[in-house]
């Protein structure tokens, strides 16, 4: 039986299924992933940009390589809209299918294809955190970019690190500075508990555009099939997900889920 097919018989046949993705989803909508060639860390270094510490060293050291870092990924995100793979999970849950979807992205893009269920695990970059009391604001995408724009695009050589904090809004609060609510390596990752419960709860979960190598969070598919789940992966790579997948569809997901979806609305 064709795979889509098959996949399609599964999802129709499911009662409740929860969505896992990573940065391939967003991968057709301009947003380069981490590790593809050419991906985010084939570009830049982790250690440099995806720590706070990290961030902080790099603006003392090499400002530049920070100003270029934020005035790419402030073109990036600028152009990015959610894209047919965003939107087929969305229609999954206008079909009623889709209970939620757990995301390792920062880029809003579920929410802006409509889903309205999203657990954000490693948090969202348009959503700012007090440093003092914790509490959290979202921010306008636009403005925000706009900002970081025309704040690198006239930036002298040897701006400070209290030049990018004080892009970000104070806290309505507390007047606390504040910082983007993203989750970097070795900081506390968010809404587990939420993520692992829909894990335990569904009876299939499609994973969708992640190499599944970053912990905690590649742990929950796993958790999924440990509880009897079905498992459908996307990716036009193979990696261990596949392993514990019923069905795995090597293809984009901008082009895979607009096809499922067409086929499971002839079964139901
Ligand atoms: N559709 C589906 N999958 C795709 C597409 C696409 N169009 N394009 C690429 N992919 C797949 C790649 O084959 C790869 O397996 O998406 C995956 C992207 O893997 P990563 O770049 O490692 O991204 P991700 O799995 O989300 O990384 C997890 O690592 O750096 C941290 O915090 C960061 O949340 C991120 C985490």
């Amino acid at each position: 039986m064709d795979q889509y097919q098959k996949a399609a018989e599964i999802i129709a046949n499911s009662k409740t299924i929860v969505a896992f993705s990573g940065a391939g989803i967003s991968a057709e909508s301009g947003i380069p992933t981490f590790r593809d060639p050419g991906g985010l860390w084939d570009q830049f270094d982790p250690d440099e940009i995806g720590t706070t510490g990290g961030i902080i060293a790099t603006v003392m050291r090499k400002p530049e390589l920070i100003r270029d870092f934020f005035l790419q990924t402030a073109v990036i995100f600028e152009q990015a809209r959610p894209n047919p793979g965003h939107f087929g999970l969305k229609a999954l849950e206008e079909l009623r299918l889709l209970k939620a979807i757990i995301t390792q992205n920062i880029d809003n893009l579920h929410q802006e294809a409509g889903s309205s269920n999203v657990i954000e695990v490693h948090g969202n970059l348009f959503r700012a955190r007090c440093l003092n009391c914790g509490r959290k604001q979202q921010l306008n995408k636009q403005e925000l970019l706009a900002r970081l724009k025309n704040f690198f695009a006239a930036a002298p050589a040897d701006f400070e690190i209290m030049n990018l904090v004080q892009l970000l809004p104070r806290c309505p609060n507390c007047q606390g500075l504040t910082r983007p609510d993203v989750v970097m390596f070795g900081e506390q990752v968010q809404q587990m508990p939420e993520a692992f419960a829909q894990a335990e709860s569904c009876d299939l979960m499609l994973v969708l555009g992640t190499s599944g190598v970053v912990y905690p969070a590649a742990a929950i598919p796993c958790q999924a099939y440990d509880r009897k789940a079905k498992i459908i992966e996307i990716n036009p790579t193979d990696n261990y997900y596949n392993s514990i997948s019923a069905v795995y569809l090597p293809a984009p997901s901008g082009q895979a889920m607009p096809k499922l979806i067409e086929l499971v609305k002839d079964l139901l």
